[in-house]
């Protein structure tokens, strides 16, 4: 898929196919957010594949069936402090788009009980997981082509260009 497609066609899905994802794409997903840059190459993150936690971890999201009913959730686990929070963001949007070429749906789901996800997953103390992103083959077949890529950003839920982008 063209790059740009990709990022403008992308948009969240919370609603998974009952079909795993072969191992193959697994690793390609989690292999995005390896190799994405950090801040002074530091690469402080760490990207925790939930599978016998899952139900548990789930319980520690807002909405906790995007964690529970995905085919992958994959926990990125940040430092308590430091600027690690942009480069999970990177990270995160990185496997998203990568799954995304495959046709893979994801959603990023935000922390609502930081301490019990701590204690599940025994994070040090000095951790702390900034997000939760779930993937999984929507329920219909994604197909990004459908649509040139002006045509999903005019459908886009989105402020307006002016309103976003400003020169100083
Ligand atoms: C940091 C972050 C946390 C998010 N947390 C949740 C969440 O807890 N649950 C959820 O369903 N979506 C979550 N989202 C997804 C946003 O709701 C979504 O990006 C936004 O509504 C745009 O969706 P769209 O691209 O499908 O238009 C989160 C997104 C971000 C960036």
């Amino acid at each position: 898929m063209d790059a740009y497609l990709a990022v403008v066609s992308k948009r969240e899905v919370r609603t998974y196919a009952d079909r795993a994802l072969p191992s193959e794409v697994v690793r390609r997903i989690l292999e995005a957010g390896r190799v994405t840059g950090s801040s002074q190459n530091r690469q402080a993150r760490r990207f925790v594949v939930l599978e016998r936690l899952r139900d548990d971890a789930a319980k520690c999201v807002f909405v906790p069936t995007n964690v529970s009913t995905a085919a992958l959730a994959v926990a990125i686990v940040i430092g308590q402090r430091g600027p690690a929070g942009f480069d999970a963001g990177r990270a995160a949007q990185n496997m998203m788009l990568a799954a995304w070429n495959e046709g893979v749906g994801s959603c990023p789901n935000g922390i609502s009980e930081a301490d019990q996800l701590a204690r599940t997953l025994k994070l040090e103390d000095s951790e702390q997981v900034a997000n939760i992103v779930s993937f999984g083959y929507p329920v219909r077949e994604a197909d990004p082509a459908r649509r040139s890529a002006g045509e999903w950003i005019a459908a886009a839920d989105r402020k307006p260009f002016d309103e976003i982008v400003t020169y100083a």
